[in-house]
């Protein structure tokens, strides 16, 4: 299980001129990410241990690899600005729940399942909510399980309850989600519809692939 931790500093500075104001909260913000980091640091460490579980029975590893981040301050100001919430400091805490978050890529569809049984065990985070993009994708194509757990951090020796989103999915629809979300991102074109349909069509061309990979994975007895 390959891990790699983006503890989002280098999008601390915003990149354009900001106000005072901004710039004070992105100040706490950046305070507060020692919360975000111990929640991400709770999930990172449940994996650890199924992971070294796994080893030391002996079973496949259904996990490629695991990535996390923390929202950066402008994405978070923009999607609480969506949401028709100021960027303040207390909604930022309080709002939403992916500020802190873990990406896990697994091998097979099948694994996604797997390993979110194996995380809602763990007694470490309280259980939220769920969402399954897999079994129903949404409209642009998207596909993944998502988790929302809540951890118990103590920042500053006090207890605060930090969200973090799981997102599951397998390397193929990573490759569809990454790909899609940095096109969208670049472009500053309207939506287009022909554009929209060829992007849906990728992701069931990626996800018929998905499904005969662990089609041949059961055939070769990798997994049942
Ligand atoms: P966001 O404001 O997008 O975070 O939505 P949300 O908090 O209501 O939750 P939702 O479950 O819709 O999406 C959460 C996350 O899933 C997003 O932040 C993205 O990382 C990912 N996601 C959801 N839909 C899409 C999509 O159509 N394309 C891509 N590339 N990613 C998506
Ligand atoms: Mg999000």
């Amino acid at each position: 299980m390959k891990i790699i931790s983006e503890y989002d500093i280098e999008q601390i500075k915003p990149q354009t001129p900001q106000s005072a104001e901004y710039l004070e909260i992105t100040k706490k913000f950046r305070q507060m990410s020692a919360a975000f980091e111990g929640a991400i640091d709770c999930v990172m460490g449940t994996l650890k241990t199924i992971e070294q579980e796994m080893i030391e029975s002996g079973l496949r590893i259904p996990i490629h690899s695991v990535t996390s981040r923390i929202k950066s301050p402008d994405s978070t100001r923009q999607k609480l600005a969506r949401h028709g919430l100021p960027y303040t400091i207390d909604n930022v805490m309080n709002n939403l729940n992916d500020i802190a978050g873990v990406r896990i890529i697994c091998k097979y569809i099948t694994d996604i399942y797997h390993v979110r049984d194996l995380l809602l065990k763990s007694d470490r985070y309280t259980f939220i909510k769920e969402k399954d993009y897999v079994k129903t994708p949404k409209p642009s194509g998207y596909r993944s399980l998502h988790l929302i757990v809540e951890t118990d951090v103590s920042v500053d020796g006090e207890n605060r309850k930090i969200r973090c989103e799981i997102q599951l999915r397998t390397s193929a629809m990573d490759s569809w989600a990454s790909l899609e979300h940095n096109m969208r991102y670049k472009s500053d074109l309207p939506e287009n519809e022909q554009i929209n349909e060829s992007l849906k069509s990728c992701a069931e061309a990626l996800h018929n692939t998905d499904l005969e990979m662990q089609r041949i994975a059961q055939q070769l007895g990798i997994i049942s």
